[in-house]
């Protein structure tokens, strides 16, 4: 054992050794440009969302006002809240997830956060801790030879309104001293993990600002000193930059590009088919076209591009996914968007990955398939979420698991999606 321990360390410091003189400035541990990002979102550990999590919110199911992390903190008050979430953030992800998630040949998971865990303002009803937790998950990612992407996920304001911000409602992310506070926030994450570059690759600034109810030009102002407050710690951690709901290359490319003088940056993309009416009346193959129509957009982006989220779901039927109390478009419940009925959610709204329709299992594996195809055209994905209490379709472990999404990752069960216009969907 000693011997082959010692014989390890010898060729590991003859590799650096030799290594050394080809090296370049960056060191990261991680190459965006040869290796595929494929991921998976530690949603709703960190930042609670209703429907990922239903269990926390269920006695304000019929009312009560209790819609989101703030708002529960809130009802609970300070004592009750903190024992609560940590008791959640110590049982929902644990080192064995971490184990299994690199079993599965994924690299990387991005793991969001919140400002009140970085940055808190003593007015808010929200309550700390969290960090230590994420202390764990960067150890434990290590441990498994995973890669971390640390993802601020809601910002003072609430840069998008919705309630994975922390906070649903309005957009105030732009007024008062929010903007100053959000890069206080980032600059503290980067100083915490600034001794952890060899597991933690990347940090996204800010996710989800909505392009509606913020000043773009202060969405790009506030990039950029984000930029710079990650590089006063790392050259190397890419910085990732959400899109705003705007086109990767039509919108994006020429800012922040490496004849701006920046470098390590990253545009996070992500890609859901469900949150229109229009999306949720396609068919399955419409689905599957529309998945693979995103490999050209990601392909002539100028910087690279990772799809930091999406789903197998097909349908917004998820229970809360609009938000809590709220129903679906697809079976005509969401009372804003109710004149339309594309079908039952019988199976989709809550249960279990194994009790699914056959029909929306056999339709899941084809969707999945091609967008995995379509993604990996660029720097790679990440899939939105490891694992939610009731939520079948979002669920990569228990869909792993069942063999409806590939293993390796690689491997095809139908294979060439993208490489036809036709339907290779049975029966459609
Ligand atoms: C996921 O699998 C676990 C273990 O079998 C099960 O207890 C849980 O209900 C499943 N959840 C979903 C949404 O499939």
């Amino acid at each position: 054992m000693g011997i082959v321990n010692n014989l390890i360390l010898a060729l590991a410091y003859l590799s650096v050794v030799r290594a050394a003189p080809f090296s370049t400035k960056r060191a990261e541990t991680f190459n965006f440009n040869d290796q595929t990002v494929r991921g998976v979102n530690l949603g709703g550990w960190f930042v609670l969302e209703p429907w990922i999590t239903p269990s926390l919110f269920e006695r304000w199911a019929d009312g009560g006002g209790v819609v989101d992390e703030y708002t529960l903190t809130a009802a609970l008050g300070k004592q009750t809240a903190q024992n609560v979430l940590t008791q959640h953030w110590a049982s929902f992800i644990t080192e064995p997830d971490f184990q299994e998630i690199a079993s599965y040949g994924l690299n990387h998971v991005r793991i969001p956060i919140g400002y009140w865990a970085l940055e808190p303002n003593p007015a808010d009803p929200y309550v700390q801790g969290q960090l230590p937790f994420l202390d764990n998950a960067i150890r434990w990612a290590r441990n498994a030879g995973l890669r971390v992407m640390l993802d601020l996920h809601g910002a003072p304001g609430s840069q998008n309104g919705f309630d994975n911000s922390g906070k649903a409602g309005s957009i105030n992310w732009q007024s008062g001293n929010n903007v100053p506070n959000t890069l206080t926030a980032i600059q503290n994450l980067a100083n915490r993990y600034r001794g952890d570059n060899d597991v933690v690759t990347s940090i996204e600034l800010l996710n989800e600002p909505a392009n509606w109810g913020n000043n773009m030009g202060l969405v790009k102002k506030f990039y950029y000193d984000g930029w710079g407050n990650v590089r006063t710690t790392s050259q190397t951690t890419a910085v990732v930059i959400h899109d705003a709901f705007l086109d990767p290359q039509t919108y994006w490319n020429g800012f922040m590009d490496v004849a701006s003088g920046v470098y390590e940056v990253i545009l996070d993309t992500h890609i859901y088919q469900i949150f229109s009416r229009e999306e949720v009346a396609m068919k399955p193959c419409a689905h599957v076209q529309a998945a693979c129509g995103a490999a050209p957009r990601l392909g002539g982006t100028d910087k690279w591009t990772i799809v930091g989220e999406w789903t197998g779901a097909q349908t917004d039927c998820a229970r809360w996914l609009n938000g809590l109390g709220k129903g679906a478009r697809y079976d005509g419940t969401l009372p804003s968007a109710s004149s339309g009925y594309y079908g039952s959610c019988q199976k989709k709204f809550t249960g279990t990955v194994n009790d699914m329709l056959q029909v929306d299992k056999i339709n899941l594996e084809y969707f999945v398939e091609a967008q995995l195809d379509a993604y990996e055209a660029r720097t790679g994905w990440i899939f939105w979420t490891w694992k939610t209490e009731t939520a079948p379709e979002w669920h990569f472990q228990n869909l792993t698991r069942a063999g409806l999404i590939p293993q390796p990752l690689t491997s095809r069960k139908h294979p060439g999606q993208c490489q036809t216009s036709q339907c290779l969907i049975p029966g459609n």
